[in-house]
C-alpha cells in the first residue's frame, strides 16, 4: 500500500438530523426543528445569514451542543446524546486552532496519539496527509511559520488523519483572503474526490456554497428554508429570502390580475401587463398582491417605446465577463439588468431605457411570504 493510498478508503458515513431543536431559555430558539439527509460522501453546505442557526446545527452534530429535543444519526447509530470523541468525526474551525508549540507533524499526529496509534504507524498516516494537503517536508516547521492558508490545510490535514466518516467544517476559510480561499476550496473539493468523506460545511458565503456543494441547505432563523442542489436553488427558489440570498435578484412588485389556463397574467408596476407561467408562481391567487423575483440574466435593455418597463439609467458596472446596468423604474424600484460589455457603460447616466424580461426564467412569491 502506497503512502497517500492510506488516507484514500475513508468510507463517508450518512447523517440524519430528525426534528431537531435547540432553544436557550425560553426566548431564544437557535434551531427550530430542523431534519435533513446527507447521504455518504456527499458534500453539504449549510448557508445562512449571521445567527440563523447554522454553527449551534453542527455543534449539535459534533455533540459540543445538546439538543433540547430531535434525534441525531450518523451511519445508522443513534448519537444524539454519545460524547463528542465517541463521534469519530473530523473537525475544522474558522480559526485555524493548531497547538502552537507543536509543530506541523505533531499537530496531525496528535489524534492519533491520543488514541494509541503505533509509531510507526502515525508517521506513514502523518506523511500521507501531508502529501495530500501538499505540504510534504514541511513536518518539521511550527505553525507560526506557515501562511493562513498553509496552516488551515494543516488543520484540515489534522481532521482528516483519523480517517473520520464524516467532517464537520465551520466557515473554515473565512480568516484567508479572497485568493487563497479560492485555492482552498479547490483543495477541500480535491480531498473530498480523493478521500469520499462526507462533509457538512458551513458558510455564510453563497459563493462558495455554490462552487463546493452538492447540495446547500439554506437557513434563516433558526430553520431549512430549502434544501436544493446549487442550480436547483438558483433556478427554482422556495421564497422570496432564498431567491434573495442566492445570486443577484430584484424584486418587482406586482398585482395577479388573472389566471388563465397555465399562464397568470400580473400588472407591474402599475402600468404594464405581464403573462408569467403558473410553474413560476407560488401561492398565488388573483388579486394577491406579488413579488416577481428576477434575475440580471433574464433582463435586457431595449428600446424605449417596444419595450415591457421604462426607466431611467443609474448606473452600471462592470462584472467580469459581463455588465451589470441598475436601472430605476417609475415605482421607484431598481433592477439589475445584464449586458454585453461595453453597452450599458457607453450609456449616459440618466438616460431613458427600455427593459424586456423573460417570464419564463422568473420566480413569483406572494407578498409578504
Ligand atoms: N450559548 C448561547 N446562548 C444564547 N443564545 C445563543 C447561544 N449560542 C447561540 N445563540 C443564539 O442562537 C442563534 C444562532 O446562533 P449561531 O451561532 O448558530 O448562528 P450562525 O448562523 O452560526 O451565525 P454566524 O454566521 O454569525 O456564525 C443566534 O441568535 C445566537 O445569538
Ligand atoms: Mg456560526
Amino acid at each position: 500500500m502506497n503512502s497517500v493510498s492510506m488516507l484514500n478508503d475513508v468510507a463517508g458515513a450518512g447523517v440524519a438530523v430528525e426534528s431537531i431543536r435547540k432553544s436557550y431559555g425560553t426566548v431564544v430558539t437557535a434551531v427550530d426543528d430542523v431534519s435533513l439527509k446527507v447521504k455518504p460522501g456527499e458534500f453539504v453546505s449549510i448557508l445562512g445569514p449571521s445567527g440563523s442557526g447554522k454553527t449551534t446545527l453542527l455543534m449539535m452534530i459534533a455533540g459540543f451542543e445538546r439538543p433540547t429535543s430531535g434525534r441525531l444519526i450518523i451511519g445508522d447509530q443513534d448519537m444524539t446524546y454519545t460524547r463528542p470523541e465517541k463521534r469519530g468525526l473530523g473537525m475544522v474551525f474558522q480559526r485555524y486552532a493548531l497547538f502552537p508549540h507543536m509543530s506541523v507533524a505533531d499537530n496531525i499526529a496528535y489524534p492519533l496519539k491520543r488514541r494509541g496509534v503505533s509509531r510507526a504507524e502515525i508517521r506513514q498516516r502523518v506523511e500521507a496527509a501531508l502529501k495530500l494537503i501538499s505540504l510534504d517536508g514541511l513536518g518539521t516547521r511550527m505553525p507560526t511559520a506557515l501562511s493562513g492558508g498553509q496552516q488551515q490545510r494543516v488543520a484540515v490535514a489534522r481532521a482528516l488523519v483519523s480517517q473520520p466518516p464524516v467532517m464537520l467544517m465551520d466557515e473554515p476559510l473565512s480568516a484567508l483572503d479572497k485568493k487563497l480561499r479560492d485555492q482552498m476550496q479547490l483543495e477541500i473539493m480535491r480531498l473530498h474526490r480523493t478521500v469520499g468523506v462526507t462533509i457538512i460545511y458551513v458558510t455564510h458565503d453563497q459563493e462558495e456554497a455554490l462552487s463546493l456543494s452538492d447540495r446547500i441547505v439554506v437557513m434563516n432563523r433558526g430553520r431549512i428554508e430549502q434544501v436544493g442542489t446549487p442550480d436547483e436553488l438558483y433556478d427554482e427558489p422556495a421564497s422570496a429570502f432564498v431567491a434573495d440570498f442566492i445570486g443577484r435578484t430584484s424584486f418587482l412588485a406586482a398585482t395577479c390580475l388573472a389566471v388563465e389556463g397555465s399562464n397568470a397574467r400580473m400588472r407591474v408596476n402599475d402600468a404594464t401587463e405581464v403573462i408569467v407561467p403558473v410553474s413560476r408562481c407560488r401561492d398565488i391567487v388573483v388579486g394577491a398582491r406579488v413579488r416577481i423575483a428576477v434575475r440580471p440574466e433574464a433582463l435586457k435593455l431595449a428600446v424605449v417605446g417596444s419595450a415591457q418597463l421604462s426607466g431611467t439609467l443609474e448606473g452600471s458596472r462592470f462584472v467580469g465577463s459581463s455588465e451589470l446596468a441598475f436601472v430605476r423604474i417609475a415605482n421607484g424600484e431598481l433592477l439589475q439588468v445584464q449586458t454585453e460589455p461595453g453597452v450599458s457603460r457607453k450609456l449616459q447616466a440618466g438616460s431613458p431605457v427600455g427593459i424586456m424580461f423573460d417570464a419564463s426564467r422568473v420566480s413569483v412569491f406572494r407578498e409578504g411570504a
